[in-house]
């Protein structure tokens, strides 16, 4: 291969000498439009990373001149969507919780409000569907089956100030006794009353020791859960009568809970949520559960 240039005579169109066993390459000029998109871009690309945030620096990229910013762009279509809302949510505000669901306006945007904040903040503890995490004391929020009071307002207190936490005074508190561990009741006391507990909740058990589990039950158990154990919800104190269980309604699970005692503990979410969010959420809750 030889790299000289090769001439030729006028009309022909000139070689550039290479040639691989006698194939030769043409030297034909690019097309002159092509040559000038191709200045065209790179001025393009000049002007552009002048006016547009482009070089990477230190910290952060080159601003451009036109202080064009993606992050503002966000911030101002939020606050566009916040302004448009701040009528209704002022209204949801103000509302008596127990009226909203007359106003149907009102309702479907605590409705959709309501949704979008618990699939943000709730669905870790509650799922994804509100339907709880049975054995883990997670309560499912779609029943009528409540812990502490399942009517609109109770619901928005709870949420409000949440459950045995450290971080708001008015949090719902109670405290099952440890009855094992602190030594309250004996191990064979303690085999009796959760056998009268899976008799009370319909399940099998040894009739002999539910008798005497009965008496255990009535003297440590029934100032909380009551004698029939129907529960109260001025104490948290869940329904033992029924096959709904926070922790797991097997015999090994009872003699657990009552052995150990359990301290379920949610967020009070007026640290985290403003009041119009919590009235939605709890809006939507109260009308997906069996809302009382
Ligand atoms: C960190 C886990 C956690 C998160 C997140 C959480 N919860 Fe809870 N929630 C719990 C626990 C645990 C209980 C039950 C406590 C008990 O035993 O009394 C509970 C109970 C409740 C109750 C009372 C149910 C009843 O039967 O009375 C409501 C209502 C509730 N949560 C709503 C919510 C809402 C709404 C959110 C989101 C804004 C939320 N929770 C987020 C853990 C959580
Ligand atoms: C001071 C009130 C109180 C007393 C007394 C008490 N409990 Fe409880 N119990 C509770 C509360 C509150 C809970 C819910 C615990 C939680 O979520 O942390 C509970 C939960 C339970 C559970 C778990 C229910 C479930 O759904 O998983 C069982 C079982 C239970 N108690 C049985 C008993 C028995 C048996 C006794 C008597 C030996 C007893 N409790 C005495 C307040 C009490």
């Amino acid at each position: 291969m030889c790299a000289k240039r090769v001439t030729t005579k006028p009309g022909e169109v000139p070689t550039t000498g290479h040639s691989w066993d006698g194939i030769e390459e043409y030297d034909n000029p690019m097309p002159r439009w092509w040559v000038w998109v191709f200045y065209a871009t790179i001025v393009w690309a000049i002007g552009y990373s002048i006016a547009h945030p482009a070089w990477p620096m230190l910290t952060r990229a080159t601003p451009g001149l036109l202080g064009s910013s993606t992050r503002a762009d966000v911030a101002a279509e939020i606050k566009r969507f916040d302004d448009a809302n701040a009528t209704i949510k002022q209204a949801l505000v103000d509302a008596d919780l127990t009226t909203v669901s007359a106003d149907p306006n009102l309702m479907s945007f605590a409705q959709n409000a309501g949704a979008a904040v618990f699939r943000t903040n709730c669905t870790t503890c509650h799922g994804s569907g509100a339907n709880g995490v049975e054995g883990k004391g997670y309560p499912s929020l779609l029943d009528d089956d409540w812990l502490w009071g399942g009517d609109i307002e109770n619901i928005h207190l709870t949420i409000t100030h949440g459950i045995r936490n450290t971080t708001d005074e008015d949090a719902r508190y109670s405290e099952m006794p440890k009855f094992g561990v602190d030594e309250i009741l004996e191990k064979p006391q303690i085999d009796e009353v959760v056998e009268y507990v899976l008799k009370l909740s319909g399940q099998d058990h040894d009739a002999t020791l539910a008798l005497a589990g009965e008496t255990v039950f009535v003297e440590n158990c029934a100032a909380c859960h009551m004698e029939d154990g129907s529960g109260d919800i001025t104490q948290g104190a869940p329904k033992l009568s029924d096959a709904i269980w926070l922790y797991g309604g097997s015999r090994e699970k009872i003699a657990e809970t009552v052995t150990y005692a359990r301290f379920g503990v949610m967020p009070n979410w007026n640290a985290i949520l403003s009041e119009d969010e919590i009235r939605a959420v709890a809006l939507y809750v109260h009308s997906r559960g069996g809302g009382q």
